[in-house]
């Protein structure tokens, strides 16, 4: 697999990344531990090298999958994790960027993936009572203390990046993107690329909805996290998926899957852009993993873009909304 720099950084990872959490979380029941070991690994054989977990996942469980399933791969791969909540007794949690609290977990993140240092250490969502610059300098000592070695924003606005980024180069920035969110470009997206930040894409496959395997919720289990996302309810799940039959159209076309289309289109869209797409199964790994080499003539992405059009629904429940800036 072709190698992608996350903008102007040293930071070089496999085109398409993995995304680990829907294997312990969000996604229906966590799939067979050896089993999801075994994907990761088969992941690695195929030439993927960026993982990406984060200590919400779970919380906690998917880390320390990630740690298993890379034992004895470390050197070769770029693990990618998050901090961001604190969680009380009773299992709720809230937003903690103090430093004190990043210097505290971030240990504990090193502890379950069972390594020295963390690659690519994220800020999962910006805490409103600590400012930016607080946080970054917190993360910058975690760099000279060599515990990590990348600083990444999730889920920011351009003001919040430039920020950052005057404190300590990010180098990435994770946030969704897909044929139907495409919020980033507008801002988000020029702000990344004025600065040399790279960017990774979150949710490549809109949850998998744009591989045309999801027609109704009911099919999911009763804790899918998609059952409460507005685009996958009632009258707003139909007429998404509408969007969906064009890219299903332009697959059948070229012979290939309407999720290999949702990859390529992201692929297409800047070599700064690195999706990273998740799944418990290695035959969707394989499939993912094969729309790397699928070109896409500019008529096909305009077209795409044509055509699949605004999705109906905002992208989170009330909740998860509360925790995106934009500023
Ligand atoms: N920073 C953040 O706040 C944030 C938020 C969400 C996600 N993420 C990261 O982004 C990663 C990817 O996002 P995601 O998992 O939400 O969404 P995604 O990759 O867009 O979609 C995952 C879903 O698509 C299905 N799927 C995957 N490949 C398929 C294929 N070839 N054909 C049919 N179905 C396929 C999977 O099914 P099966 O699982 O049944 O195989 C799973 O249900 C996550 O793992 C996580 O690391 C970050």
């Amino acid at each position: 697999m072709q190698q992608r720099a996350l903008g102007n950084t040293k930071l070089t990872v496999s085109e398409l990344g993995f995304g680990c959490m829907g294997l312990t979380s969000y996604y229906g029941a966590p799939a067979d531990e050896d089993e999801a070991i075994r994907l990761i690994r088969r992941a690695v054989d195929l030439g993927v090298t960026f993982f990406d977990t984060a200590e919400a996942y779970g919380p906690y469980t998917n880390e320390k999958l990630v740690g298993r399933a890379l034992k004895g791969r470390r050197d070769s791969v770029v693990i990618a994790t998050k901090f961001a909540w604190e969680w009380s007794a009773d299992g709720e949690r809230h937003l903690n960027s103090r430093p004190d609290h990043i210097f505290k977990v971030v240990d504990e993140s090193l502890s379950r993936l069972g390594t020295d240092y963390i690659d690519l250490y994220y800020q999962h969502r910006l805490d409103p009572q600590v400012p930016i610059e607080e946080t970054v300098g917190a993360l910058t000592e975690l760099i000279k203390q060599g515990k990590i070695l990348h600083i990444g924003l999730s889920e920011v606005g351009p003001n919040t990046i430039r920020r950052a980024h005057a404190v300590h180069p990010i180098t990435a920035l994770q946030t969704e993107y897909s044929l139907w969110e495409r919020g980033p470009e507008a801002e988000i997206l020029p702000t990344v690329r004025e600065l040399g930040i790279g960017f990774v894409a979150y949710s490549p496959l809109g949850r998998g909805f744009l591989t045309g395997e999801i027609k109704n919720v009911q099919a999911l289990d009763a804790n899918d996290f998609r059952r409460s996302d507005p685009r996958f309810q009632g009258e707003n799940l139909d007429r998404n998926l509408k969007l969906v039959e064009q890219v299903e159209q332009l697959a059948r076309k070229k012979g290939v899957t309407p999720g290999q289309i949702a990859l390529a289109w992201l692929l297409h869209k800047g070599n700064d852009i690195v999706p990273i797409p998740g799944t418990k199964r290695v035959k969707y790994l394989e499939e993912n993993i094969a729309a790397t080499n699928i070109e896409l003539s500019a008529e096909e992405v305009a077209q795409l873009e044509a055509t699949v059009g605004k999705p109906v629904g905002a992208r989170y429940a009330e909740g998860g909304l509360r925790t995106i800036s934009r500023d």
